[in-house]
């Protein structure tokens, strides 16, 4: 595995708030289409407008119910969004296509100085396909996760993202790694904390100040928290029962709260062993404050990896691999693979001795405003459908 470069630094923490606002006069259009963005575009919409930058937040669509998006907005205060796509469900060709369609039209009307894009879901990679082919600058938020498992649809996401982007801001050093690894230029990479973390840091007061486990007569410490939505658990019936199997196990000493996804609602109908609660779908503070208050989270997400290592709750990956390995080498998490005594057995290990808390360097609440600070420096106004002054990849 390659180093950073010696010149390579991670960025400082920023001293206060800007005092100039030094980018007046650029436009960036920042995009959400999926639960986590909405999570990730609050705090780099907020520290973007902090410097002075004109912003347009575009919605496109990609999750519409008000479960998995509206109560996004109302949680996490983010403004309406300027436009709406309106992309919707389908294949991933079909939702792909719908947002880039709708996406090109805009950014022809818009013609702004940058294009924001987050994390690692088909509206990242749709848009961001469309912003490189107009010549606008793109950032990529969250850049250079890898799991290494190409079958997951969110692996493709990634690297076609990160070989668009002009600007790639990283989570952690690994990801930094992996950036220059693939030929991305040293000046294109910044290593600036994580951006979800300064949205939880922000609301976890408020988070925790909700009357959801009481609401739901739940005790803090007293049950285990379940998310489940990724194809590759949910999608294949023998991988399902197999899971739900150890969860069924594990609910016997550990009652499960299982706030379930559409995508996993549809396939598990009656099938839920006893000791697993189904609800719908929860909004953000809620969603802060089951982890915070449970005695063990298992779950197939992103995000909440990366939550719990904050919460300081141990956290078991039900899958073979992890885009978020910080997670388990600075965090409370545990990659636990799908096989059900595996899976039992980590459990109870986990309840009976749980990891120390730990936070990894940078997760400090300051990642939008460095990722803004950067993009201030580097971006002149009215740069807008220039050809972007981007590093090279090299062939890798
Ligand atoms: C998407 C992301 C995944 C992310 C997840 C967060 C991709 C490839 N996947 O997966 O990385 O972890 O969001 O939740 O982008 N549906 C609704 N209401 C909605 C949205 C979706 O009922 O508001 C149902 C539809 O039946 C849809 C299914 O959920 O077909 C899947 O939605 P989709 O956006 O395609 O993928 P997710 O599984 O949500």
């Amino acid at each position: 595995m390659t180093s950073p470069p010696s010149t390579w630094a991670p960025v400082p923490s920023p001293r206060s708030a800007p005092e100039s606002r030094p980018a007046a006069g650029v436009h960036a259009v920042v995009v959400a289409g999926a639960r986590p963005n909405f999570v990730k575009a609050k705090p780099v919409l907020d520290a973007l407008e902090s410097t002075g930058m004109r912003t347009s937040l575009v919605h496109t669509g990609q999750h519409y119910d008000e479960a998995m998006s509206g109560v996004f907005f109302t949680d996490l205060d983010l403004r309406a969004p300027d436009h709406h796509l309106a992309a919707g469900s389908g294949s991933h060709a079909v939702q792909t296509a719908a947002v880039m369609t709708s996406f090109e039209t805009l950014l022809e009307r818009l013609r702004p100085d940058l294009v924001v894009v987050f994390g690692d879901v088909n509206s990242t990679l749709a848009c961001a396909l469309v912003a490189a082919k107009a010549g606008v600058r793109a950032a990529h938020v969250e850049a250079g996760l890898r799991s290494g498992d190409r079958s997951m649809p969110e692996e493709i996401n990634r690297i076609v993202t990160d070989r668009l982007c002009d600007d790639l801001f990283a989570t952690s050093p690994e990801a930094v790694e992996h950036l220059l690894r693939e030929g991305a230029a040293p000046d294109q990479v910044h290593l600036v904390g994580n951006v979800m973390v300064d949205t939880l840091l922000a609301r976890c007061a408020d988070a925790l100040a909700r009357p959801v486990l009481a609401d739901l007569g739940l005790r803090p410490g007293g049950y285990g928290l379940l998310t489940l939505h990724r194809p590759a658990n949910v999608d294949d019936p023998a991988t399902l029962t197999g899971l739900l199997v150890a969860l069924g196990q594990i609910a016997e000493c550990c009652p499960l709260l299982f706030p379930a996804h559409p995508r996993t609602a549809a396939q598990l109908a009656d099938r839920l062993p006893a000791g697993i609660r189904l609800i719908g779908p929860v909004g953000y503070l809620d969603s802060i404050a089951l982890q915070a208050g449970a005695s063990l989270v298992l779950t197939d997400s992103g995000g909440i990896q990366e939550e719990t290592t904050v919460l300081g709750v141990p956290c078991l990956t039900l899958r073979d691999n992890t885009e978020r390995p910080l997670t388990v080498t600075e965090g409370t998490n545990q990659v636990v693979g799908r096989d059900p005594a595996m899976v039992v057995a980590a459990a109870l290990e986990a309840l009976e001795n749980p990891p120390p808390p730990r936070r990894p360097a940078l997760w400090d609440g300051h990642a939008g405003q460095r990722i803004a600070a950067i993009l201030a420096r580097t971006l002149p106004a009215g740069t807008g459908a220039a050809a972007p002054q981007r590093g090279e990849f090299r062939s890798g």
